[in-house]
């Protein structure tokens, strides 16, 4: 496991995670990648990202060539407050995403039918991936205070996965999620975690410490190269 960032606030984490995914996005395009393939987690701690990336990189003309899948989604309508497409999308429109390269999950189906929709739709990006290249060029994860990451929620068993997209329940709501799965989330060329706040600092500890145990589904990401860890202080405060 590599060094986590530890940044005073989320304000200086956003800063730099963004600074991250631009300098990530700009060597795929130097290196020849045309449409770079990028997975966002949902949650509130990517949307002051999101905000950042507005805010500071709007200007550059590749996000015209960027495709975005989910990481995971709630399966409310996209008008819903809980949507992480819907509270995503107003971002990637400023940012000059095409419509065409947004993908969200869910829609007018039952979930079991919309995660073979997103499977389906997640091979067709893998069957145009040059061999060399892995599914995914940038994931975005967040992780909860029981290390769940994506919709993968501790008490399932995640690790006979072999489908990239899968329907999942929220244990405590018992809400109807969308998640990509673990030979999806672990097939990436740049894995960025994000975790602020104090709830989430005994969880950081035993992920950074312990390495991977099915019991806390975060631990289970194990791309190459290994995940980076942005965190704040008050995450990071049992490290
Ligand atoms: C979701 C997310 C989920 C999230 C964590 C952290 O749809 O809820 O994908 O896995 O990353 O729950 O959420 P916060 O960023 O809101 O703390």
């Amino acid at each position: 496991m590599t060094k986590p960032f530890i940044f005073h606030d989320p304000d200086s984490l956003q800063e730099a995670v963004a600074k991250l995914m631009v300098q990530v996005l700009s060597e795929l395009f130097q290196g020849g990648t045309q449409e770079p393939l990028l997975a966002l987690s949902g949650g509130s701690t990517p949307l002051g990202l999101f905000s950042r990336l507005v805010k500071d990189h709007a200007d550059l003309s590749f996000w015209s060539k960027v495709q975005v899948l989910w990481v995971d989604e709630r399966h409310v309508p996209y008008d819903h407050s809980e949507s992480n497409y819907g509270n995503a999308k107003p971002f990637l429109d400023k940012l000059g995403i095409p419509r065409n390269h947004i993908h969200p999950m869910g829609g007018d189906m039952d979930t079991e039918s919309a995660a073979k929709d997103y499977d389906s739709l997640v091979r067709e990006f893998a069957a145009k991936r040059p061999p060399t290249s892995p599914l995914v060029d940038l994931t975005l994860l967040g992780m909860g205070p029981d290390g769940h990451v994506a919709s993968l929620f501790p008490g399932s068993d995640h690790l006979q996965d072999k489908v990239f997209c899968k329907a999942a329940i929220k244990p405590e709501t018992d809400q109807p999620r969308i998640s990509l799965t673990l030979p999806a989330l672990n097939n990436t060329g740049c894995c960025i975690f994000m975790a602020t706040g104090a709830s989430k600092a005994e969880m950081v500890k035993t992920v950074l410490k312990q390495g991977p145990d099915p019991s806390y589904p975060a631990s289970m990401i194990q791309p190459f190269p290994p995940p980076i860890w942005f965190l704040d202080k008050d995450a990071a405060a049992f490290l």
